[in-house]
C-alpha cells in the first residue's frame, strides 16, 4: 500500500530545482538558493528556470522588454475587476482571472513551444498587475497604471501603493519572489504538472496550479501565520496560545513541511529580512513573537517522547515581513503566486518536452457485490 500522501513517490524527472530534506538545501538549476538569493534579480530567475541558464545581459534585457511591454492588463479584465473585487477573495480573483485572460492572449490556441513560452511570460507580467489593480478598486482607490522604469518586484509595490517604493522594500520583495519561484514537486506544481501531462494547455495548468495554492496546507500559510500573530497581545501570549493548538492536535501555520526535516533554507533569508524590516519601521514584535514560537515547534514532546522537530518553513517569517512592508494580510499567497507562476510555467514546458500522462492508481476500499434496488424501494 502506498503511502496517502505520496510521500517519497517520484513523479517526473526535472532539470529545474532540487531540494536536499536532511540537510535544508535548495537548488535551482544547480546553483544554491543563497547564492541566487544574494546576487540574482527575479527576472534573471525568469530565464533560468525557463531556459536552464542564466541570462546574458543582452538576453535579459530583451526578456525585460517583454515582461514591460506585458504588464497592462485587458480591458476586458480591468472591467471585470469591480465585480471580482466585491465577490472573491484575491486568490479567486487570481484563479478566474489567469483563466479569463486566455481569451486575448495575441497568441490564441496556439499551443506550439514557443507559443507556450510567450503565454507564460505574459502571465507572469500580468500577475502583479492583477493583484494590484484589485486591491486598488476594492479600496476604492484610483488604478495605478504599470511603471515601465521599474522592477518587476519595485513596479507591484508601485501599483499596490501609488508611490515610489523604498529600495530596502522593493529588494526585500525581490528577493521573496526568488525564494517563492519554484520548489521541486510541491502540491501546486503538480497539480500544474498533472494538467499539462494531458497535453492541456498553459492557462489551463496555470488556473488549476492557482487553486492547489490557495489551500492553508500550503500557499494560504502565509496568511494563516499572520492572523494566528495578531491574535497574540505579545510573545508570552503567542507561546500560550501555540502551546494550546498543539495540545489540541492543530496544525500551526509556517511550520513543518513534507520534505524539509530541517530549517527550510529559504526561512533564514525570510527570519532575516522580518528582523530588518521590524527594526526599519521600529516595531520588531512580529518578529520576536515569530522566534518565541521557534523552540517551542522544535523541542515539545511528541506521545513517543521524542521532540516535534517542526521547523520554520517559507511562509512563517514571509508573514511579518509582508505585513511589515503594508501589504494586506489577503494578498500575501497571491504574492507567492506571482513568483510561483514562474516555476509552475517551467515544468509545465518541461512536461510537455518529455509527456507521459500522470495517472496513478488508487486502493479501492468499498464494498463488492451490490444489486440495484428500484428507487421506490429504497431507504
Ligand atoms: C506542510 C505540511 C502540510 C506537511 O505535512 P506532512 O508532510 O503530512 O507532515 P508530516 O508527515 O511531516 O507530519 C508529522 C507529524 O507532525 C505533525 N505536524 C506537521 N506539521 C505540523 C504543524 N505545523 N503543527 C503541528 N503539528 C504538525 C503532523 O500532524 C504529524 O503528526 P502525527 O505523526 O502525530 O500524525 C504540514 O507540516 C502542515 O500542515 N504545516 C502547516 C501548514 C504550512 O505551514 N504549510 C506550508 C508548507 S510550505
Amino acid at each position: 500500500m502506498s503511502d496517502k500522501g505520496l510521500r517519497d513517490v517520484i513523479a517526473a524527472q526535472t532539470n529545474i530545482s532540487d531540494i536536499d530534506g536532511a540537510a535544508g538545501r535548495l537548488w535551482y538549476v544547480g546553483y544554491t538558493i543563497e547564492d541566487l538569493a544574494r546576487n540574482a534579480s527575479f527576472e534573471e530567475i525568469i530565464y533560468l528556470l525557463h531556459n536552464l541558464e542564466l541570462p546574458t545581459r543582452p538576453e535579459l534585457e530583451k526578456l525585460n522588454r517583454f515582461l514591460i511591454r506585458e504588464r497592462e492588463l485587458h480591458p476586458f479584465l480591468a472591467r471585470m475587476m469591480p465585480t471580482l473585487a466585491q465577490n472573491t477573495s484575491p486568490m479567486s480573483m487570481l484563479r478566474t482571472s489567469v483563466s479569463a485572460s486566455s481569451a486575448f492572449d495575441p497568441d490564441g490556441w496556439d499551443e506550439s513551444p514557443e507559443a507556450e513560452y510567450r503565454k507564460a511570460m505574459r502571465l507572469i507580467a500580468e500577475t502583479p498587475t492583477l493583484i494590484a489593480t484589485f486591491d486598488r478598486v476594492r479600496t476604492g482607490r484610483e488604478v495605478i497604471p504599470p511603471n515601465p522604469g521599474l522592477s518587476h518586484a519595485a513596479n507591484f509595490l508601485w501599483m499596490l501603493h501609488g508611490q515610489e517604493p523604498d529600495p530596502e522594500d522593493a529588494d526585500t520583495l525581490d528577493t521573496t519572489f526568488v525564494l517563492y519561484a519554484d520548489h521541486t514537486m510541491n502540491a501546486s506544481t503538480f497539480t500544474a504538472r498533472i494538467i499539462a501531462s494531458t497535453l492541456s494547455d498553459t492557462f489551463s495548468a496555470m488556473t488549476g496550479a492557482i487553486g492547489a495554492l490557495k489551500g492553508p496546507l500550503h500557499g494560504g500559510a502565509n496568511e494563516a501565520v499572520m492572523q494566528l500573530l495578531l491574535t497574540c497581545t505579545d510573545a508570552t501570549d503567542a507561546e500560550r496560545k501555540v502551546r494550546d493548538m498543539l495540545t489540541n492536535k492543530q496544525k500551526v501555520p509556517g511550520f513543518g513541511h513534507r520534505v524539509y526535516r530541517t530549517f527550510d533554507p529559504r526561512a533564514h533569508f525570510l527570519r532575516k529580512m522580518s528582523k530588518q524590516l521590524g527594526e526599519a519601521a521600529g516595531n520588531t514584535k512580529w518578529y520576536e513573537m515569530s522566534e518565541r514560537l521557534i523552540p517551542i515547534l522544535r523541542d515539545t514532546p511528541k506521545s513517543s517522547g521524542e521532540p516535534m522537530n517542526l521547523n520554520p518553513n517559507v511562509d512563517f517569517f514571509s508573514a511579518s515581513a509582508y505585513y511589515t512592508m503594508g501589504i494586506p494580510i489577503d494578498l500575501f499567497t497571491p504574492i507567492f503566486g506571482v513568483a510561483r507562476v514562474t516555476g509552475w510555467s517551467a515544468h509545465v514546458m518541461e512536461q510537455h518536452r518529455n509527456n507521459r500522462i500522470i495517472r496513478p492508481t488508487d486502493d479501492y476500499v468499498g464494498p463488492f457485490g451490490l444489486k440495484v434496488v428500484p428507487i421506490e424501494q429504497r431507504q
